[in-house]
Order: structure tokens, then sequence, then C-alpha cells
């Protein structure tokens, strides 16, 4: 057995989920290196149990007790590469870094690039899974490569930007192409010609108000930093997974159709002609915001948001979910997808 490898038994994992559900795994792992990793994998009692990879917890539901193995990532370590690459500086992440750590690190190097992701929940390694976004930058924009440990053959592999398979809060380690590859860092690429990136209204219009003509990235994130606090709720005061659910994708002809019978709906045009609506303003418009049901309700400021506002079980939650997705579905014939993952 190596000797960092620890496994603890009927461990509590509410503090390990940013909604705060209490719910405990049968054996867990701080996966600290990739040699932990490999062991916890070849270890004989854990080897026949399923498997939960665990990254901040920030994109999760427990809908109970995991029967299994909790591999927690806790590849650590920041690196800004001495060589660029085609104009851009390369900086080399663990994968159990904290997201929104990174972002500062950036910044604090004076590296543009990761601005408009600032105080997005989670790690590193969960942020090519997710190809998480905001304010109109994704991580698939600024990732240089991931490097994942294939379970499948115990080797070490390194995917470019194409390998990913990068879609709307989509990637290929969420599809059957990628099943056991595990993200133990990535590196992102950053551009020496910084350009503000200000596509997203919203974050445009705070950039006028604030009367920036050439805002720097420091500025916009502090800028993002603000819209985030004033619209989502901190996962350590109140429970939360960030949005509960993506924002539909519909035909630009369903689309026409929708707004035919609702003036007012919001929608996107995206770039192959189909429309993305706000399932925020679907949900509010039936009626969500601020509603509970048990201990688990809709967020008063952005509908999109499930919290749990103490004491909430992983049931609770699904229940409240179904609740939201049968009405919109009911009154819009829109199919809303979750967008965390059920355990
Ligand atoms: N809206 C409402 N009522 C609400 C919430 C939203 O009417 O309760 C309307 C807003 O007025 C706006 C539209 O819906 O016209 C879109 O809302 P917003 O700009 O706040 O963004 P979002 O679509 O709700 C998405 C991402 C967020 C990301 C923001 C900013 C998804 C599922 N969510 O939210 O990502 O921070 O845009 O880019 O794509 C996350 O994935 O966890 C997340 C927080």
């Amino acid at each position: 057995m190596h000797p960092d490898l620890t496994i603890a038994t009927d461990f509590p994992l509410q503090a390990w989920n940013t909604f705060g559900i209490a719910a405990r795994a049968a054996r867990y792992v701080r996966v600290t290196s990739v040699e932990v990793l490999r062991a916890a994998l070849a270890d004989p009692a854990l080897a026949a149990m399923p498997r939960l990879l665990l990254g901040g917890g920030s994109n999760i539901v427990l809908t109970g007790d995991v029967k299994g193995v909790v591999l927690h990532m806790a590849i650590m370590g920041k690196q800004v590469l001495p060589d660029t690459v085609d104009g851009a500086t390369i900086v080399r992440v663990g994968a159990g870094e904290a997201w929104h750590g990174l972002v500062e690190f950036t910044l604090q190097q004076g590296l543009g690039g990761l601005e408009n992701l600032a105080l997005i929940p989670g790690t590193v390694g969960a942020s090519p899974i997710q190809n998480i976004g905001a304010y109109g930058v994704e991580v698939k924009d600024v990732l240089h490569n991931v490097t994942v440990f294939d379970s499948a053959s115990g080797q070490l592999r390194t995917l470019d930007a194409a390998a990913c398979r990068f879609g709307y809060r989509d990637s290929v380690f969420k599809q059957p192409l990628g099943a056991g590859l595990i993200v133990v860092e990535v590196q992102f690429a950053l551009p020496l010609a910084w350009r503000p990136q200000l596509a997203y209204a919203e974050l445009a219009n705070a950039v006028r108000d604030a009367g920036l003509l050439e805002p720097s990235a420091r500025q916009i994130a502090d800028l993002v930093i603000a819209i985030r606090r004033r619209k989502l709720p901190d996962p350590a005061v109140i429970g939360n997974a960030g949005s509960f659910f993506k924002n539909p994708v519909v035909s630009g002809q369903r689309c026409a159709q929708l707004l035919a019978a609702h003036p007012a709906l919001v929608h996107h045009p995206q770039a192959d002609g189909t429309e993305k609506l706000a399932a925020g303003w679907l949900i509010d418009q039936c009626g969500w915001k601020g509603k509970a049901m048990g201990a688990a309700g809709v967020y008063a400021k952005q509908a999109l948001v499930l919290v749990n506002h103490g004491g909430a079980s992983g049931a609770e939650v699904v229940a409240l979910a179904r609740a939201i997705a049968a009405d919109v579905w009911q009154r819009y014939g829109v199919q809303l997808e979750t967008e965390p993952v059920f355990v």
C-alpha cells in the first residue's frame, strides 16, 4: 500500500458538497497525488466498490449515502511555465486547486483571460468536465490541454481542446468515450495580447456604468465578482449548486412559436440557428422564485438556483426540481435538464 493512501470509513460529506446535504461515504480517500490515485484504484478492498470522484462538490446533489468509495481530488500546484505557446502564457494547475484561487493567482501574475470566470465555485479539475462558463467566456476558450489518468490502462494521457469535445456545459468527460478518465492536471493558455471580453450585455453595462474606458482584467474580475455576489447565493452562507438547470436550446422554429405566444420570452440566437432560452426566466414566470418545498427552495434573487434552507435532504431537492420542471413543461412545452450530477 502506498504510504500516503489513507482510507477512511463512514466519512461525513456535508462539508464537502456546497448544497450542504448530510450524507456519508462508505469509504473516502483524499487523492493528493497521481501515485495515491493509482494505489487507491489498485487497492483490493476498494477495487470492487463503485467510485465517486469528488472535486469541490459544487455540482452534485447527494440523494443518499454513497455506498462505494469517494475519491476526493486534492492534487495541488499552480505554475506559470517559462515558455509561451502560440502567443500565450501557459499556466499548469493541479486538479484539486480551487477555481477562484486560480483566477486570483493569474491576475496577481498580471495574466488576463480568466477574469470573466471569477468566483465560480468548484475545482480546476472539474472546470473542463463541465466546461464552466459565465459572462461570455467558457473554459474551452482558455484551455490548452488536460492531463487525465486513464483508469482502464493505468496510464496518463494528455488531451488537447479538440479531444475534449466541448459543448455547452458538456465535454468528453461526461460522455461514454470519456468513461474512466480522471482529470489530474489542466493547462490554460492565456493570450499575451489580452483583450477584454465584453459581449455579455450585463457585464458591458457594468463596465460602462463604472466609467471604465479601458478596463483591466483585474477591474473586470471585480465587476464580475460584484454581479455574482448580488445575484447568486454564497454557498458558505446558503447551500446551493449554482444554476440548477441548463438553459434549454430549441430550434429557431420552436422559438418563433413560443415567441408568438409569449412575446417577452428571453432568448439568445446561437451560431447554428438554434436559440438558447433563459431557464431562469421560464421558472420565474411559473411563479417559483422564492418558493420552497420543505427545506429546499428557489433562491429569491435568481430562479435558476435551488437552495438548501437548512437540513434539506437530497430527496427534497429532487422533488422540488421535478415540480419546477413539470410546471415549465406544462406551460411552455420546454424540457429542462439539470446541471448538477445526481449521486
Ligand atoms: N431571469 C429572470 N428571472 C430569474 C433569473 C433570470 O427573468 O429569476 C432572466 C434574466 O433577466 C435574464 C435571463 O433570465 O434576462 C438570463 O439570466 P442571467 O443573465 O442571470 O443568466 P442565466 O442564464 O440565469 C447563465 C449561466 C450562469 C452564468 C450566467 C452569466 C447557465 C445554466 N447559467 O445564467 O452559470 O453565471 O449565465 O453568464 O448557463 C452556473 O452554470 O452554475 C452558472 C451560475
